[in-house]
């Protein structure tokens, strides 16, 4: 079974329970300054898990495109990756227990669908502790289903148990489903998950608490199902191949062959080079490709992205590819193979080549003079500034600096790169590791402000520069707004004086902020701001902020902004204090960047 055809019997098995098929939201979560992409499926529906009415209704499944980047120097073995897809189904206070393991049986193992064994299939369930009993009702459902006992595990929390991303949030016991991945003759009758060849393949995730600050876990207002399939591990599971060797990875792999003139299975080092470029390669086109697409820089996403293509070009020096232009053909494949699935790859992919281009350029300049300079170093260590002087002169990210010591049997002085790099300020914060593991929305009042925040500054650069201006993305913390949109040229300080303007006087005016839900056509009537090509078919929610006359036939009157969002918002601009641009700046070409806050 291929990855194409497991993508898309998953889909069509829940469209056939009444499930809408949503498209993966973009990489760059939206309003979530906790994290920088999104990690799982689940991770765009958060509000919708906490309560918020999600317009494709109580039933969604998908394929989400993620990337986690916490284990970036495991890639290179046979099942990690930066970038992968999760598949993923839910319900938002609908079915629960019952009908989703009940489905998920019916998936894997109807000869209608996967027609996996039974005999190869085994569970666990959440054995129960202090902060919630143990999971009978699933043990039970899948003793109906003809498990037998000796293959269901009761664990503790540490296997059982899913979320928060973050700190809190909503999260629950869950139930895992395991494939016996040896020989079928020697499937022992008992399962124990501490066994390499069982391998988890589903996680269905009864999301039925809201951790708490305090540690606490509260009730959901509504009982919720999450679960994840992940896709590049399950295809190699169900073919009993490495990861890389799955139609994920042919295509991108076999053109990494030809440009080097290797060949994958030539050895363990060849192997692990060429899975490090088919890796990191893929999940750049997919962060540059992203419908918020973000190019290599030194701050945020755009450094990961700088991160991996520099790793990758590393490795692609030991496989001798010497080839101008090979980053941008490999993005080639990555976009033929993914088209269908993720268009907008291919209505990007002129920024990706370019893009590919200019790092592979800047990078190669410096790479070979970086080795150099690295080779001459001695010692058991390499001290901070030594790092440093890579980073900032040869543009080796420290996990290069790291690895090629590593090779050597040297270690690196990371605190003292760090206090370096803090000296030379030159790196956003942000970019440091601790802020890639998962993390949630903030629902925070200071965040939702910013984001009522953020649609009348959309207004405001409309009216002032023109209706050509659309949103390029954007990214709130409790204590600035950040905001990206299309515009050719830097602004004027008249032009930005105008705007701050025009958003204070929205505010002064305290107009109303007011959600309707509406077919996709009528909030294009609307005139309302936002993406159309929605697969949802059902209703979008569209905010307003304007004056509600609720006696007038058309209601609305004086609208200062309306956009297709999914919340949440103030209910009135009055609440927003003072809006300040601290700065106007470009952000990639085409594309100008805001930092606001209010005051
Ligand atoms: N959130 C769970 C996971 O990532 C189920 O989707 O595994």
């Amino acid at each position: 079974m291929t990855a194409t055809e497991l993508r898309q019997k998953y889909l069509d098995f829940f469209r056939s329970k009444n499930h809408a098929v949503i498209r993966s939201a973009s990489l760059l979560p939206e309003n979530d300054a906790t994290v920088l992409f999104n990690t799982a499926g689940m991770q765009p529906l958060v509000p919708y898990l906490l309560g918020e009415k999600h317009p494709g209704g109580a039933r969604l499944a998908s394929a989400q495109k993620c990337v986690r980047t916490d284990d970036i120097d495991e890639v290179g073995d046979e099942t990690h990756h930066t970038f992968f897809e999760m598949m993923g189904n839910w319900s938002l206070g609908d079915y629960f227990k019952d009908e989703s393991i009940a489905w998920s049986w019916e998936l894997l193992t109807s000869p209608e669908w996967l027609n996996l064994d039974p005999k190869l299939l085994a569970v666990s369930v959440f054995e129960g502790d202090k902060d919630a009993p143990f999971d009978e009702e699933s043990f039970n459902l899948w003793r109906s289903l003809g498990v037998p006992v000796e293959r269901i595990a009761k664990l503790p929390k540490k296997n059982n148990w899913w979320g928060p991303a973050g700190a809190t949030g909503p999260c629950g016991p869950d139930t895992e489903i395991f494939y016996w991945t040896g020989d079928i003759n020697e499937v022992p009758s008992s399962f124990n998950d501490d066994h390499e060849k069982w391998v988890e393949i589903w996680n269905n995730v009864f999301m039925q608490y809201n951790k708490q600050a305090d540690g606490s876990f509260e009730l959901l207002s509504q009982q919720n199902v999450d679960t994840g399939l992940g896709l590049e591990r399950v295809t190699a599971v169900l073919n009993h191949c490495d990861n890389y060797q799955t139609d994920l990875f042919k295509n991108i792999i076999s053109k990494i062959e030809e440009l080097s003139g290797k060949k994958y299975n030539d050895s363990n080092e060849i192997k692990k080079a060429m899975r490090v470029i088919a890796d990191h390669v893929k999940a750049s086109t997919m962060i540059i490709g992203d419908e918020k697409g973000v190019a290599p820089s030194n701050t945020d996403q755009g450094y990961i992205v700088r991160r991996l293509l520099r790793r990758a070009m590393r490795f692609a020096r030991q496989l001798e590819i010497n080839k101008t232009n090979w980053l941008k053909e490999l993005a080639m494949a990555v976009i033929n193979d993914y088209e269908k699935i993720y268009p907008e790859l291919r209505t990007n992919e002129n920024f990706v080549y370019l893009e590919l281009d200019k790092e592979e350029e800047k990078f190669s300049r410096t790479l070979e003079k970086g080795l150099l300079e690295f080779n001459k170093l001695g010692g058991a260590s390499i001290d901070g500034v030594s790092a440093f002087n890579l980073y900032q002169s040869y543009g080796f990210p420290l996990e290069i600096t790291e690895e090629l010591a590593k090779e050597k049997g040297m270690t690196v002085d990371k605190k003292g790169f760090d206090l370096e790099l803090e000296k030379h300020q030159e790196l956003s914060r942000t970019a440091s590791a601790g802020k890639f593991k998962g993390g949630l929305a903030d629902n925070s009042e200071e965040t939702t402000k910013l984001h009522t925040a953020a649609h009348l500054l959309l207004a405001a650069l409309r009216r002032v520069l023109g209706e050509g201006v659309t949103q390029k993305g954007s990214n709130i913390t409790a204590e600035r707004l950040r905001f990206d949109f299309s515009y050719p040229e830097k602004m004027t300080s008249e032009q930005v004086t105008e705007v701050e303007k025009l958003v204070n006087q929205a505010i002064s005016d305290k107009l109303e902020v007011g959600c309707e839900e509406l077919s996709l056509d009528e909030a294009k009537n609307t005139g309302a701001m936002g993406v159309f090509d929605s697969k949802y078919g059902e209703k979008v929610k569209v905010y307003t902020a304007g004056i509600n006359n609720e006696e007038s036939p058309s209601k609305w009157e004086g609208v200062f902004s309306r956009e297709i969002c999914g919340g949440p918002h103030v209910k009135n601009t009055g609440e927003l204090g003072h809006f300040k641009i601290q700065k106007e700046e470009s952000s990639s070409s085409g594309v100008r960047r805001i930092k606001a806050i209010l005051e």
